[in-house]
């Protein structure tokens, strides 16, 4: 492969749970620039989240125009685009129009709890796990279509006759990126997904990476609808022109965590990330053979660069951290701003033994409760609001720890530091903890932007402006390291305490 032109970059677009923003990277990995726009947050009920599909694809393109406008590059500057996005959340919307049926069903929502408890009953849980890697779980993104389908009049029909189509977030930015309903005579967008996000919707085949039509069957989905399964790092197709932009082809699609996976050169099976976001993911990386979980993580693919086998990872998915402290800010009123929880948790030593699980989803990997919900246990009037923002950020390193002993109960894996990103890493008092609380080290690389940096190499790879993985290698540069300095006594008996609280929480909803 000839040697990449330095004049040229790759943007990555980032459609995340809380915001949607576009980075744009030299050949280094570097960040040239970064726009951002958040979204709502639409909470109709207890337990439903929801996101307005139209604003997001809104903000999409202003960022998008924005990070291109900011770096003020030529026209033809940008080599390709990589999407990335928050995973399983689901849109249906018209193909005709491009109108969305509902609002999206955001990930965190769990208002899908019944088709699952039937599901369940009816196919027992095994059938799913074998063949998907997951267990049944208001998490995916299957028994969110089948809710829409169920829930808006005339749906399913319409699904079947093929007038609608699905998509996680990747798939509703791709087709309205490549042309949408092709207003004015011009081509439809493409209707694409990725193999790392369909491995997140209860409906493909792990091993054959296909969409399986006994689950499609089973959970009561048309296939009419589903998008086309593709690789993670290929020429899908091209964004329309715009203002400062020619026709660019976009050619890498990861899942958030894939790609921060990616992102973080976790290239090797044994190696593994940590990032911490809305909530915390933990992938594995296992190598081309999918390894099926006991421990209570979850199988999916980690990425497929054009047709090299697929890699798959171990995952340990927890649902509530960085939101969190969202919800100390908004609901609670007891910060201004994220990192202020930091400044109030270390005007005390220590949580005074009070502990705070956020159980707001249920509890996702490694206990799978939907019945539980969020509690603050050990309360006295000795204790403050510094004592519930220290338990708040130690709630995100024991729900580290259990996945980390899962992963480890998996696959025989002892890590021997933990490779961390996300917008929670800034937290040092955070960081500090999370290395006591493991024994291990924690290490925070220099980029801590990993999952729009990996999308952006998935794409860069496609295209042949980075040419191999090592390349992904040799980027990767650590910038900060935190050694664990607690005893193990203490250790061990903060840890012992948390699984207490946690079990606490069950049997609520
Ligand atoms: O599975 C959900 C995950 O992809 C969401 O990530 O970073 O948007 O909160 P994030």
């Amino acid at each position: 492969t000839p040697a990449a032109d330095p004049s040229k970059y790759i943007a990555a677009i980032d459609q995340g749970t809380t915001s949607s923003r576009c980075i744009i990277f030299d050949h280094a990995g570097r960040i040239i620039t970064t726009v951002q726009k958040e979204h709502r947050q639409i909470f109709p009920h207890p337990g439903w989240v929801e996101h307005d599909p139209l604003e997001i694809w809104t903000n999409v393109r202003e960022v998008v125009g924005g990070a291109i406008a900011k770096a003020d590059l030529p026209k033809d500057a940008i080599a390709a685009f990589g999407i990335t996005n928050q995973r399983e959340t689901t849109v249906v919307w018209e193909r005709a129009t491009g109108k969305p049926l509902y609002n999206a069903i955001v990930w965190q929502d769990t208002r899908t709890e019944p088709i699952c408890e039937e599901l369940a009953a009816e196919h027992g849980a095994d059938r799913f796990r074998d063949r998907t890697g997951l267990p049944i779980s208001t998490y995916f993104a299957g028994p969110k279509i089948r809710w829409i389908l169920d829930h808006v009049e005339g749906a399913r029909e319409r699904a079947e006759n093929g007038e609608l189509c699905f998509g996680t977030m990747d798939t509703w930015v791709l087709w309205n990126a490549t042309g949408g309903p092709g207003r004015n005579g011009e081509p439809a967008g493409i209707h694409v997904t990725d193999v790392t996000n369909a491995s997140r919707t209860l409906l493909m085949d792990l091993r054959t990476l296909e969409w399986d039509p006994e689950l499609c069957e089973a959970i009561g989905i048309p296939m009419a609808m589903l998008p086309e399964i593709r690789s993670s790092s290929e020429h899908y197709g091209t964004i329309r022109p715009r203002r400062g932009l020619d026709d660019v082809p976009i050619a890498g699609i990861l899942g958030d965590q894939q790609a921060a996976t990616f992102g973080q050169a976790c290239l090797s099976p044994g190696e593994a990330k940590n990032t911490y976001g809305t909530g915390n993911f933990l992938l594995l990386n296992t190598g081309t053979e999918p390894v099926t979980s006991t421990h209570g993580l979850l199988t999916t693919v980690a990425y497929k660069i054009g047709d090299a086998p697929a890699v798959y990872a171990l995952e340990g998915s927890i649902a509530v951290t960085g939101s969190l402290v969202q919800w100390l800010r908004d609901n609670l009123g007891m910060i201004r701003d994220a990192p202020e929880v930091e400044v109030l948790a270390r005007e005390v030593p220590d949580n005074g033994d009070v502990y705070f699980v956020p159980a707001f989803s249920g509890l996702f990997a490694p206990r799978w409760r939907p019945d539980a919900r969020g509690a603050l246990v050990g309360l006295t009037r000795f204790h403050t609001k510094h004592h519930i923002a220290r338990a708040a950020l130690e709630a995100t390193a024991y729900q580290t720890r259990e996945v980390l002993e899962a992963a480890h109960a998996d696959s025989g894996v002892q890590l021997s530091a933990l490779k961390v990103d996300g917008g929670m890493v800034a937290n040092e008092l955070l960081m500090q903890f999370q290395a006591d609380i493991l024994g291990v080290p924690v290490i925070r690389p220099v980029v801590s932007e990993t999952t729009a940096l990996g999308a952006a190499y998935a794409a860069g790879l496609a295209v042949g402006y980075w040419s191999s993985e090592d390349e992904i290698r040799e980027n990767w540069v650590e910038d900060k390291i935190w050694e664990p300095s607690m005893d193990a006594d203490e250790r061990e008996h903060l840890y012992a305490q948390w699984n207490k609280a946690v079990e606490r929480t069950y049997d609520w909803a």
